[in-house]
């Protein structure tokens, strides 16, 4: 599966339904063989180059993480000419670099999650196909986000083990701790099987997290509330932006 036009999007998850400074230039509604997207795709020009924009949840945010169309989504920026993904998603911070507000590109996924529809390889296929995914995300995409990231000094780590968990609800205290044995850094729900779909077609694709919360168990035990998460988020998502128009802007003058 192949895609000769050369474009980026933006896949926003909480907290980040929209992107402030795209001059909006065209929304598009693409049907597809799996059912419907979360939302028409937005196109638009960020710092001069042009970009689409995609709410994962739906642009009132109404879609929980078990229940998006990941097929459908994928699909359709496929159809939609983009060949390059930057997928922004929240996460709960488990080791202890991961603290609220800091800002993470992962290089590594471990996926909790199930019963979701998480292949294009089904029904009747000339042959199996088994897609490498032993990195699961573009190197290129991920070296440009730090790069950006270092242009702006934010505080971003660069690397670190996704967890995707399946929601909607948050994780037990025994659930974060094996989380933890099994090496992972950062948890959240929406990461797979967008990753794996993304490869499939062969879309180049990155995770931009932000960490909303400590994960449970990790902060003396406190709860975790929504409001905890939506505060926090607030700051991360002002950061994501910057860094998102930072990258368009490299990417007009080279
Ligand atoms: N767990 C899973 N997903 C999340 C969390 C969390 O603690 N915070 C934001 N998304």
């Amino acid at each position: 599966m192949t895609n000769n036009k050369n474009l980026l999007a933006i896949i926003g998850g909480t907290g980040l339904g929209n992107l402030k400074n795209l001059e909006i230039t065209r929304h598009q509604v693409v049907n597809t063989p799996f059912g419907e997207p979360s939302a028409p795709l937005t196109f638009g020009l960020l710092g001069g180059s042009e970009v689409v924009f995609f709410a994962r949840h739906g642009h009132s945010h109404r879609i929980p993480p078990h229940q998006i169309n990941y097929r459908a989504n994928l699909w359709a920026l496929r159809e939609a000419g983009v060949s390059q993904i930057i997928a922004v998603a929240a996460v709960g911070g488990i080791t202890s670099h991961m603290g609220p507000s800091v800002l993470c590109i992962p290089d590594q996924v471990i996926d909790y999650s199930y019963g979701r529809e998480h292949t294009f390889f089904e029904g009747t296929l000339d042959s199996v196909t088994h897609i490498d995914f032993t990195y699961p995300y573009s190197e290129s995409l991920r070296h440009e986000l730090a790069h950006a990231a270092n242009v702006l000094s934010l505080d971003v780590v660069e690397g670190g083990v996704y967890a995707c968990t399946q929601g909607p609800r948050l994780e037990s205290k025994a659930e974060i701790m094996r989380l933890e044995r099994d090496g992972c850094d950062i948890v959240g729900m929406t990461g797979m099987p967008e990753a794996s779909l993304a490869r499939e077609l062969g879309v180049e694709y990155a995770h931009l997290t932000v960490i909303a919360n400590w994960a449970a168990g990790k902060n003396d035990d406190k709860i975790i509330t929504m409001d905890e998460i939506d505060a926090t988020l607030k700051d991360g998502m002002r950061k994501v932006r910057s860094l998102i128009q930072q990258v368009l802007e490299q990417r007009s003058t080279r």
